[in-house]
């Protein structure tokens, strides 16, 4: 594709207006439109706009020049769209991802690619016959230092064998969201397919897919439906020591967000903690400690423009496929069964 990708954005809540700064920002793309059934944020009143992590851009936006729907289906229908980018409610993934395939567009959806299996299949089924180019937002596959700790402490092996891998991801409760979906967990799965999500994805794109699962955690904490708000799971991999993942969104509200890792290996330590400074470090066995160059920008921006790099080379996007999203959608579904269970054992 030659020239700039005309991108609409559907849903202009947290992740809406966070995709919506980076294509501003990114000259492979314009926003030629934008989506929402909230008439406030259609006029460039944004300041209702929350999430876990704050950033510092402007409550109101001018938005001359962009088109405005009320109805994500004239969005998905906009001949001038080529690329539709989901950041709806979960729930609404595969009923919009699966649309706007249908109409030739390159689809971008928000993490977790939907809300159960069945669908997801669809999505994958769906977009592999497609027109257009598909991928799902698993951002911390882009994230710099998570992405840098892929290549050199995994696939390189630069510090000698994984010994011990454990991710963290806590927050506060998100009260924050549209119509309180968030806190549904028939509509976000709660923070086992909301949030935890994030590590289960980051997991398998380390390690593969393992061979049993299980976890336990907390049900209906401060979520109502059944839904998991914080969970430990512990994963077998054949040769990693031991793989733990843990994520919860039932902190009080002083804790913040905390997204963190640390794996031990046979030569070193590798250190990542967004609360601290610096947040990334490899501690070596003999006493030094590397502060890693990892590549500029986050996760947002680096993945956005890696599937624009793909619209436009005509490439098929490789660092997430729909299947992988699928693959790791069943893997915390696998967790929420193990939990509930008590702490079973299943296999993935
Ligand atoms: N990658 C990440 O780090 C990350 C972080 C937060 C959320 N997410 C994901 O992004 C998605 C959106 O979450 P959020 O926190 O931005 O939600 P949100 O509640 O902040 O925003 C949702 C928006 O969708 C709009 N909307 C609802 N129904 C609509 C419809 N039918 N048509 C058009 N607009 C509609 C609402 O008015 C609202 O503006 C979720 O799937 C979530 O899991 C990802």
């Amino acid at each position: 594709m030659a020239g700039k990708v005309r991108v609409g954005v559907v849903g202009i809540g947290f992740m809406g207006k966070m995709h919506f700064g980076v294509y501003k920002a990114n000259p492979k793309s314009q926003v030629v439109a934008i989506a929402d059934v909230d008439a406030k944020k259609l006029s460039g009143d944004w300041s209702a706009i929350a999430g876990n992590i704050g950033d510092g851009s402007a409550k109101s936006v001018d938005l001359a020049g962009i088109r405005k729907y009320r109805d994500a289906m004239d969005l998905i229908n906009d001949p001038e769209v080529d690329l539709v980018d989901i950041t709806l409610p979960t729930y609404l993934h595969a009923r919009y991802t699966l649309a706007a395939l249908a109409a030739g567009k390159h689809v971008i959806s928000e993490k977790p690619i939907c809300d159960n299996l069945a669908d997801a299949k669809k999505v994958v089924a769906a977009a592999k016959k497609a027109r257009g180019r598909f991928m799902v937002a698993h951002c911390i596959r882009f994230w710099p230092e998570y992405a840098w700790t892929k290549e050199h402490v995994v696939e390189k092996g630069e510090f000698g064998k994984v010994l011990s891998a454990s991710f963290r991801r806590l927050s506060g409760t998100p009260i924050w969201s549209w119509t309180n979906w968030l806190m549904d967990a028939k509509k976000s799965g709660a923070a086992a397919v909301d949030l935890h999500i994030h590590d289960v994805d980051y997991v398998r794109y380390l390690f593969g897919d393992p061979k049993a699962v299980w976890a336990q955690g907390a049900v209906n904490a401060v979520s109502k439906g059944g839904g998991v708000d914080h969970i430990v799971a512990q994963y077998r991999y054949p040769g990693v020591g031991q793989v733990t993942a843990e994520g919860g969104w039932a902190m009080a509200p002083g804790f913040g967000f905390e997204m963190s890792f640390i794996l031990v290996c046979e030569k070193a330590t590798v250190v990542y903690n967004c609360t601290k400074t610096p947040a990334f470090a490899v501690h070596l066995r003999n006493g030094k400690t590397l502060t890693p160059k990892v590549a500029a920008g986050d996760g947002y921006s680096l993945e956005l423009d890696y599937f624009l790099d793909c619209i436009q080379k005509k490439r098929n996007p490789k660092v997430v496929t729909g299947t992988e999203a699928l693959k790791s959608l069943a893997l915390a579904l696998a967790e929420v069964r193990s939990l509930k269970a008590g702490g079973k054992q299943v296999r993935a």
